[in-house]
């Protein structure tokens, strides 16, 4: 029979136990993130730099975001990879616009790698951004792939389905929970149905996407919250206007990722930023190497922590070039860089989805 002494007793013992399970966890010596400093900030009171359809990786083909794999993206420093998913005969491709044009392979392949970084990178929070738009996916048939990478444990689940930019744990609490994956869905979220799964316009307000002038704005473009308290993103990265069809502004890339002058990333940070008394917390950016670091400078800068990487990041991979280090082993086709493509591929995307290149 127990003692009123030993039940307080057992119930702190399972309480002090349950802590240091917990707390075990994390290497309290460590960073959150890459500095010591962000462990108690609050993950909604952080800049990101997230990479634009960060799996469509590709030297040789135009509908290319990146240049470099979500491993390397990763080791580099994006901390959000933003994804567009597509159902092709039932299974979740990552695709642009078309799986025709680009095709990224499978989620499960791309979330392989993103598992595979993260348990090798224990003290570092990462957000996937999926675009739902094009085949509307229920949450469920997302599940089924997170649960089958086995990163269904290493979600966080929030406690409500909205939260404020300031109502988020720490980033040292979601690493010391073990769930230290945010992912959030464009469209069809169900709190009941898939928590993880969180709504990304309830949650965060965009700016304008697919912009082909340097004038990025600031202006709320979608939402479907309160953006006086959500977290929000910034979509910096340049298109040119091809025959009405925007492509990814390579030759600028340098420039639109800067720390400074017209229609750079630093620039931008700093209009919002004054706008809006807070900075972005998502900046999303193609081809993040070009600029030698500068976004995750304009990161640093906009976190108020000093700027000192310790490894290089990537050489950008220039022009035409075949490229190896990039590629997404044999899961690109190979389209190369001629007018007559320009022209076949602007004719098969007006074809195909006339106007809406990219819903993200
Ligand atoms: C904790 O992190 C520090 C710095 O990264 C490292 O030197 C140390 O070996 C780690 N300790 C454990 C127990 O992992
Ligand atoms: C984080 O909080 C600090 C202190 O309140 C504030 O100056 C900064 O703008 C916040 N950053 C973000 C991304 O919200
Ligand atoms: C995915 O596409 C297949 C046909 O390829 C269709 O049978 C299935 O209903 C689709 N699933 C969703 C969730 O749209
Ligand atoms: C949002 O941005 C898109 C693409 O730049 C544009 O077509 C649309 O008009 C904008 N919507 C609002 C409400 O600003
Ligand atoms: C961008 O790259 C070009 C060509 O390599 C170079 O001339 C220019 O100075 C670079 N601009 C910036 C802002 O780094
Ligand atoms: C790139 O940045 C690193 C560190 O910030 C610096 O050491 C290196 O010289 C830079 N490389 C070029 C080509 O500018
Ligand atoms: C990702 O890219 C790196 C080089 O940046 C390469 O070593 C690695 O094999 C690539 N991973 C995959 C899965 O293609």
């Amino acid at each position: 029979m127990f003692s009123l002494t030993q039940t307080v007793l057992s119930v702190l013992l399972l309480s002090v136990g349950a802590h240091a399970a917990v707390a075990v966890k994390r290497n309290t010596t460590a960073t959150c993130n890459g500095y010591a400093e962000f462990c108690d900030r609050s993950y909604g009171n952080i800049t990101y730099v997230g990479a634009h359809d960060s799996y469509a990786v590709s030297t040789t083909n135009l509908a290319a975001n990146q240049d470099y794999n979500v491993t390397q993206q990763l080791k580099d420093g994006v901390r959000m990879l933003q994804l567009q998913a597509h159902n092709q005969s039932s299974t979740i491709q990552l695709c642009h616009t078309s799986c025709d044009l680009l095709n990224g392979g499978t989620l499960a392949n791309y979330l392989d790698s993103v598992k595979i970084w993260m348990d090798e990178n224990p003290n570092d929070v990462v957000s996937l951004l999926i675009v739902n738009s094009y085949d509307n996916i229920p949450p469920a048939d997302y599940d089924t792939v997170f649960k089958s990478v086995g990163l269904d444990t290493m979600v966080y689940s929030p406690p409500s389905a909205t939260l404020t930019a300031s109502g988020w744990p720490t980033l040292g609490s979601l690493i010391s929970s073990g769930q230290r994956l945010v992912v959030f869905l464009t469209t069809e979220a169900n709190f009941q149905a898939v928590p993880y799964l969180i709504n990304e316009f309830t949650n965060i307000w965009e700016t304008a996407y697919d912009v082909t002038t340097t004038a990025f704005d600031c202006s709320v473009n979608r939402t479907d919250g309160d953006t006086s308290t959500q977290m929000y993103l910034i979509n910096h990265f340049l298109d040119s206007d091809v025959a009405g069809i925007p492509i990814p502004d390579k030759s600028q890339a340098n420039v639109t990722n800067g720390v400074s002058g017209v229609g750079s990333l630093g620039q931008q940070t700093s209009t919002c930023t004054a706008e809006y008394h807070r900075p972005p917390n998502f900046m999303l950016v193609d081809f993040y190497e070009y600029g030698n670091g500068s976004v995750f400078e304009v990161a640093a800068s906009a976190n108020g922590v000093t700027y000192a990487p310790t490894s290089p990041i990537a050489t950008p991979i220039t022009g035409s070039s075949t490229g190896t280090g990039g590629g997404t082993s044999g899961s690109v086709p190979g389209l190369h860089i001629t007018s007559l493509h320009v022209a076949a591929t602007c004719a098969m995307i007006s074809g195909v989805l006339f106007g809406a290149w990219s819903i993200l």
